[in-house]
């Protein structure tokens, strides 16, 4: 099956409890620094806008925002490494917008690491820019490293 129908038959849902499990292998796999349990937990508890997309009853991404007024905040954006590169990160971030635009967001703006290249490639394709920096905002292996900070408008 192409990546294309792959993604027609995909969900885009809300995160639940029993989703955690197969995020934190996600997770673990894909950062250096990862999200504990607790976190994951803590953003459900606390209503933050999470979701996954499941193939076939399978998870293979997630997407963590918080809402504030009238700007969504994206905190974590997640494909399993063998589903990368199919165009399910940019499905994530368009059904993402979709979302925010219906419940009246007017600013999507997120961090990135200075050294995520390929992130930084979706976020800018996707209409991001870059607003400023965040010193020291990412832990690193020699002490901290900068965030860039990107942001795209989605309503006029
Ligand atoms: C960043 C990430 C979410 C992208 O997900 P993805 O499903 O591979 O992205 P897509 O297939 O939708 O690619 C969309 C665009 O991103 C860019 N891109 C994605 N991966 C890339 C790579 N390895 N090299 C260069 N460009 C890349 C390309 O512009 C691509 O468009 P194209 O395929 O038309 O050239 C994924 O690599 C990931 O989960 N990384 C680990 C977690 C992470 O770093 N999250 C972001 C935190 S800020």
């Amino acid at each position: 099956m192409s990546s294309l129908q792959n993604i027609v038959t995909s969900k885009y849902i809300c995160m639940e409890e029993c989703h955690i499990s197969s995020i934190l292998e996600i997770e673990n796999q894909s950062y250096d620094y990862p999200w504990s349990e607790k976190i994951f937990q803590d953003c459900i508890n606390h209503n933050y806008l999470c979701r996954v997309i499941l193939i076939d009853n399978v998870l293979i991404g997630y997407v963590i925002s918080s809402i504030v007024q009238d700007e969504c905040h994206i905190m974590n954006l997640c494909i399993k490494d063998d589903h990368r590169r199919s165009g399910y990160g940019r499905y994530l971030l368009d059904e993402l917008h979709k979302e925010v635009i219906k419940i009246n967001c007017k600013l999507v703006f997120l961090e990135c690491r200075p050294s995520n290249r390929s992130a930084l490639k979706l976020y800018k394709s996707e209409g991001y820019n870059e607003i400023g920096i965040r010193k020291n905002y990412y832990p690193a292996p020699n002490g901290a490293e900068d965030a860039i900070m990107l942001a795209k408008n989605v309503k006029e």
